[in-house]
């Protein structure tokens, strides 16, 4: 990995893995992009930063070429709520995006990291312990793309020989930069609502249970399975990863060890709780663990303590 570019710098995860990139590979060799009119000023601060809508193949591929990009990070996506409230959007995105991205990578020799997520299972995914390869059918827009996604990276690796890798988040849970409108949203809302009013009503039932992962675990799968030596990977994209089983109920009651007097209420929101009905409960991510060594650092208690120590600083 020489030059790298970042698509989608400036959402949730992006804004925190252009730092750690720059970090590790050196700020001048991270190149950011994201479509926000105002971007992150840390990212800009800190190295390029170029304006690449992904649905323009042109303007992903002058970049590559002006920066001698031989590894692309593709974040750029709609989150599950906003995908279903703009489906034609989110394919044009999603997946018309990743297409483009694709696409340049071949022209280009570049190796391409895509997300997929816990999105891209359906109602009759098993839903605990969800083997890495299973039914999928997810029912969401979101997902839909997702799959596709996961299906169109493993035929440019097998049919046109394009390094892509990538891994199924779980719901990101992280205090820097908000998240774009997901199901997994109240797990950040949560912490805020705790600190702020010491009362958080919830859009999910109270035993919803979803995989989740803290943001420094989700920066450390980005980098190690494109960092992993190419021939201990048998699957290459979409690896099952996560790092805790929660529910909103459980994760109040965790808050409550810190502040006792927290509540949490819950009013329903229908298109969240059935996307999140029809998500597994537990992931089974043994592959990414015997594949490249995937392990998290943060389970449900010291992330939780970590969250509230960096959110009231
Ligand atoms: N956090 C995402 C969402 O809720 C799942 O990948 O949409």
């Amino acid at each position: 990995m020489k030059n790298i570019l970042i698509t989608g710098a400036t959402g949730q995860i992006g804004t925190e893995l252009t730092m750690a990139l720059r970090e590790r590979y050196g700020a001048d060799n991270v190149i950011a992009s994201g479509l926000t009119n105002i971007p992150d000023a840390v990212i800009r601060a800190a190295g390029h930063f170029h304006f690449i809508d992904c649905t323009n193949k042109a303007r992903i591929a002058e970049i590559v070429k002006r920066h001698d990009i031989d590894t692309i990070y593709h974040l750029a996506a709609l989150l599950s709520a906003v995908a279903e409230d703009h489906p034609n959007l989110a394919w044009e995105v999603n997946v018309g995006g990743l297409y483009n991205v694709l696409e340049v990578a071949r022209e280009n020799n570049c190796a391409v990291f895509t997300p997929s997520s816990i999105g891209a299972f359906g109602p009759e995914t098993p839903t605990v312990n969800t083997p890495q390869v299973t039914i999928q059918r997810p029912t969401s827009m979101y997902g839909v793309t997702k799959v596709t996604g996961e299906l169109l990276c493993d035929y440019y690796h097998a049919k046109l020989g394009v390094d892509t890798r990538g891994v199924r988040y779980p719901g990101i849970i992280s205090y820097k930069a908000p998240p774009g409108g997901g199901t997994t949203d109240y797990a950040i809302a949560i912490f805020i609502a705790a600190l702020k009013e010491k009362k958080y009503t919830c859009y999910l039932k109270a035993d919803t249970k979803l995989d989740m992962m803290y943001m420094p675990d989700a920066l450390k799968a980005a980098i190690e399975v494109m960092e992993a030596e190419p021939k201990s990977l048998k699957h290459r994209n979409a690896f099952n990863v996560t790092a805790m089983s929660v529910t909103p109920a459980l994760l109040a009651e965790e808050i409550r060890k810190h502040i006792p007097e927290f509540e949490i209420t819950y009013e329903i929101d229908p298109v969240r709780q059935e996307i999140a009905d029809s998500w597994p409960d537990k992931l089974d991510d043994t592959c990414a663990r015997d594949e490249w060594g995937w392990t998290p650092s943060y389970d449900l208690s010291s992330m939780t303590a970590d969250m509230l120590k960096n959110l009231s600083e």
